[in-house]
């Protein structure tokens, strides 16, 4: 034997004489550098000596000596396990420096989600659905076929069969004109966001136009990466491009299909506009195609990626679809941004896992994504008829909004006089997780809350509106129905 795989020691890199003293000083930096920690075993005094070649006397000796120092305990037959040692109590005497200042309070407060019965916060579909029994056989099959080369380091854009099977799948569903060499594979929307703040920050990009209102966990995404979200009010055919073009942004990030939170559809003469303004400014639109997938009772619209794909990066994700734990996404770059943001990818993670690539590439090629999103969007148009219809008989003054497609809809409330936070608390106290919509805003507007629907059951949504319905009536906020 020539080495071990312990602390990967091996018996050439000792000093001829002296075997002892050199294992005893391998193993204390482990222990001093946290490699071993308080616990960890060491091995067998019999086996170690085996794998590195040397007699059984010189590992002995040496544990005996870290023993001696107190560093790891020496009972005979009990095994050797490494002791404590004492650790800076803060990261400031490690030499890490403090803290940064935090980006704000996290979109859903900690200890919220312990405490709700029934949460509606959107953006999460029923996991409960998830098509394990497809995903398995496909994962089988994958195993039993993938080639070699499929399991290596790949290409950091991502498994080629993946993205020839997602070009397809954009063009059918969202009409973008893409081949598989102009698909970037994320690990959702937000490893998208990251690449293109790191990209636009290292070409002196300071800031983004963001939707107001819009999601706080883009946003916020946006801002660690170091991009400053500016806010671009929003109405009711979408962004106000007019405001957007008085700004000195030159990149805007926007959800044109479904506006996130107010579900608006990007108007046509606003599409247009938009694409006017990125032209003329040689500006970047982000496009945020969330939950396209789910649309009820309004026409399709095509992604504005399609219109112009030089002037827009696509990101879009099975978070929605499937479920946001996969981790699954892509981003689809004009062009003349594509090497940056696959060199941004490569130093992230050198490319996203294969196996579940494959596994997605299979699901799409055989037809059984399309099935399962079929199924989803009838249960979600029933749970959302159901949550229309208990906020008809619970919350009779609430203007109910984006209800046309998604996973979530909008009440606000225009006379509401307290604030939507902190009725958001009294609704938690009665057992309802909803986010108020002042999360979402940079700037004041009408108090309401996002409610995500898909979830749960009728019964669960019936309740959670008869639930919201007391706690506003109670917090004073409006009155009772009826
Ligand atoms: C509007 C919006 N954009 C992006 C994301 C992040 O998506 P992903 O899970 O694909 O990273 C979410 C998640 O809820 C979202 O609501």
């Amino acid at each position: 034997m020539t080495g071990t795989d312990f602390l990967q020691l091996s018996p050439a890199a000792a000093p001829a004489r002296g075997l002892t003293g050199w294992l005893a000083d391998a193993i204390r930096t482990a222990i001093m550098d946290g490699r071993l920690r308080a616990g960890a075993p060491l091995p067998a005094t019999r086996l170690l000596a085996g794998d590195l070649g040397v007699s059984r006397g010189v590992i002995v000796e040496a544990y005996q000596r870290l023993a001696d120092e107190g560093l790891v305990s020496g009972r005979p037959g009990a095994g050797t396990r490494v002791l404590g040692v004492p650790r800076p109590a803060d990261p400031d005497a490690a030499g890490l420096g403090a803290a940064g200042p935090a980006a704000g309070p996290p979109p859903v407060p900690a200890g919220w989600r312990e405490q709700a019965e029934i949460d509606l916060s959107p953006g999460v579909p029923d996991l409960s659905g998830f098509p394990r029994a497809a995903w398995m056989r496909a994962e089988r099959a994958v195993l039993e076929q993938a080639s070699v080369t499929e399991l290596g380091y790949g290409d950091p854009r991502g498994s080629l069969a993946l993205r020839t099977e997602l070009a397809g799948w954009l063009a059918r569903t969202r009409g973008l004109r893409a081949g598989p060499g102009d698909i970037i594979v994320t690990t959702g929307v937000a490893q998208a966001l990251a690449l293109l703040a790191r990209v636009l920050g290292a070409r002196g990009l300071g800031e983004i136009a963001v939707e107001d209102p819009g999601s706080r966990g883009a946003r916020d995404d946006l801002a660690y990466w170091g991009l400053r979200p500016v806010p671009v009010p929003v109405d009711e055919h979408g962004m106000r491009v007019g405001e957007l073009a008085r700004g000195q942004a030159r990149a805007a990030l926007l959800t044109p299909a479904h506006q996130f939170p107010t579900g608006v559809v990007l108007a046509p003469q606003r599409r247009r506009d938009q694409l006017d303004w990125a032209a003329a400014a040689d500006a970047l639109i982000v496009e945020d195609d969330y939950d396209a997938e789910f649309r009820y009772d309004r026409a399709p619209v095509p992604a504005l990626h399609a219109s112009a794909p030089g002037l827009v990066a696509y990101a879009g994700s099975t978070s929605k679809t499937l479920a946001p734990g996969m981790r699954l996404g892509w981003l689809v770059p004009p062009v003349r941004l594509r090497a940056e943001l696959t060199e941004a990818k490569y130093a992230s993670d050198l490319g996203s896992p294969a196996l579940p690539q494959l596994v997605l590439a299979r699901l799409i090629a055989g037809g059984e994504l399309e099935q399962h999103i079929r199924l989803v969007r009838k249960r979600q148009r029933s749970r959302r008829d159901a949550l229309l219809r208990a906020l008809r008989e619970h919350l009779p003054e609430a203007r109910v909004q984006g209800v046309a497609a998604g996973l979530h809809l909008l009440i606000t409330f225009p006379g509401l006089t307290s604030s939507d936070a902190d009725l958001a608390e009294a609704i938690l106290r009665a057992g309802v997780l909803v986010q108020p919509l002042s999360w979402h805003r940079q700037r004041p507007g009408t108090p309401g809350f996002v409610l995500g629907y898909a979830a749960h059951t009728a019964d669960r949504l019936h309740e959670a509106a008869r639930r919201i319905g007391q706690a506003l009536v109670s917090g004073r906020g409006v009155s009772g129905p009826g």
